[in-house]
């Protein structure tokens, strides 16, 4: 008869349903606020984690990237792609899932599916960096490319940032008309606007958040006002940025990880040497953020690892006790431990 594996040898996996269930059940204000609190707290310790700009392998036509992390007790992963022609086949253009190991025996204790995880760690990074950058009181956000991630950032800036109006606009008026529909009855002030200038109108905040693989110019420079704060999050590859040079110019600039975006953010487009300053700097105060009504403050966003780390390990926790998991029999693992090939033959039928 073949020997029972070890509790360890099963670990629990979050299936996207699961994720679904979870979310409704904790709530999904309530999990972005979560979640933002996480990550600034990781932020917060910036320094006891392993980094390293994300693996990509790139293909004409998308990129699938690893992006590992661990602050010494835990390791995490994710595995994620960005495919901006995947939406016209029907696919989406991010797709992820993600592993949290423990360090000291290198064993998985959480696999987890994280596209959804991702919008949402994504939304909660944007609106915690907001909480920092932001014009204080800051109402109306511009909402530039209604896809996927879309309706995450609304909600994430209204929790975390008291935004009570979003401007939508894209290219595609479906998309428009899907993140209006979304967002309806949720406590926004939802206006769809017709180009890029009417959605800007009013906002003290305005996200990107389009797919393209080019270097498209999503914001020109006499569309952006003094005094606001840009969250730009689709432009996160190498050829592929989201805002014309000049705003950058204009702008002072925070990054989460700088050898990672000098490679993918919008400041590919600059020198490598321009000044940024990296976000966790100014959350334990070692670097201003907004100093003046009247600056411009742009947050290069391209998601790094530790996000994804804070992500993984609020999930590990939040299914504690619940039944929002299921337990994958992934590891082997011999009663015996160097009898691996015996436990193979042993399950002979
Ligand atoms: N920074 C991060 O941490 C992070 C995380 C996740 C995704 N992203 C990036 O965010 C972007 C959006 O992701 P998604 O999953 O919502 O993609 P998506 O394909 O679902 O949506 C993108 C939307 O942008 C619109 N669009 C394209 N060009 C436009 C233009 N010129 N003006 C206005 N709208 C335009 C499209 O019509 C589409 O509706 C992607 O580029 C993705 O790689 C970044």
């Amino acid at each position: 008869m073949s020997p029972l594996p070890s509790n360890l040898a099963f670990v629990p996996f979050v299936s996207v349903e699961n994720m679904m269930r979870l979310v409704h059940h904790i709530g999904i204000e309530t999990v972005l606020i979560q979640l933002a609190d996480e990550i600034e707290a990781d932020f917060r310790r910036w320094e006891s984690f392993d980094k390293t700009p994300r693996v990509a392998s790139h293909s004409e036509v998308g990129v699938i990237e690893l992006m590992p992390t661990s602050d010494g007790e835990m390791y995490g992963f994710k595995y994620v792609n960005g495919h901006p022609k995947n939406t016209h086949d029907g696919l989406q253009t991010v797709t992820a899932f993600g592993l949290l190991a423990d360090v000291d025996t290198g064993y998985p204790m959480l696999l987890t599916e994280m596209t959804l995880l991702t919008a949402l760690r994504t939304a909660a990074t944007s609106a915690m960096a907001a909480r920092h950058l932001a014009p204080k009181g800051a109402k109306t956000m511009a909402m530039i490319g209604n896809g996927a991630q879309a309706e995450f950032q609304c909600l994430a800036f209204k929790a975390i940032c008291g935004i009570d109006t979003v401007r939508l606009f894209d290219i595609d008026p479906k998309a428009t008309e899907k993140c209006a529909a979304n967002l309806a009855g949720r406590g926004l002030n939802v206006m769809p606007c017709a180009s890029g200038e009417a959605a800007m109108e009013g906002a003290e905040i305005i996200t990107t958040c389009t797919a393209d693989k080019q270097y498209a110019t999503i914001l020109t420079d006499n569309m952006v006002g003094s005094g606001v704060h840009i969250n730009a999050i689709g432009g996160d590859c190498p050829g592929k940025t989201e805002l014309h040079r000049d705003i950058l110019l204009r702008s002072e600039i925070f990054v989460e990880y700088p050898e990672q975006t000098r490679i993918e953010g919008e400041i590919q487009q600059l020198e490598p040497d321009h000044v940024v300053t990296e976000l966790w700097q100014v959350i334990v105060g070692q670097a201003a953020g907004r100093r003046d009504p009247r600056q411009i403050t742009l947050f290069d966003s391209v998601g790094f690892a530790i996000e994804d780390f804070s992500a993984l390990r609020y999930v590990h926790q939040a299914i504690q006790n619940t039944p929002f998991f299921t337990e994958l029999d992934m590891l082997a693992d011999p009663d015996d431990p160097r009898d691996l090939f015996g436990m193979l033959e042993r399950s002979k039928g």
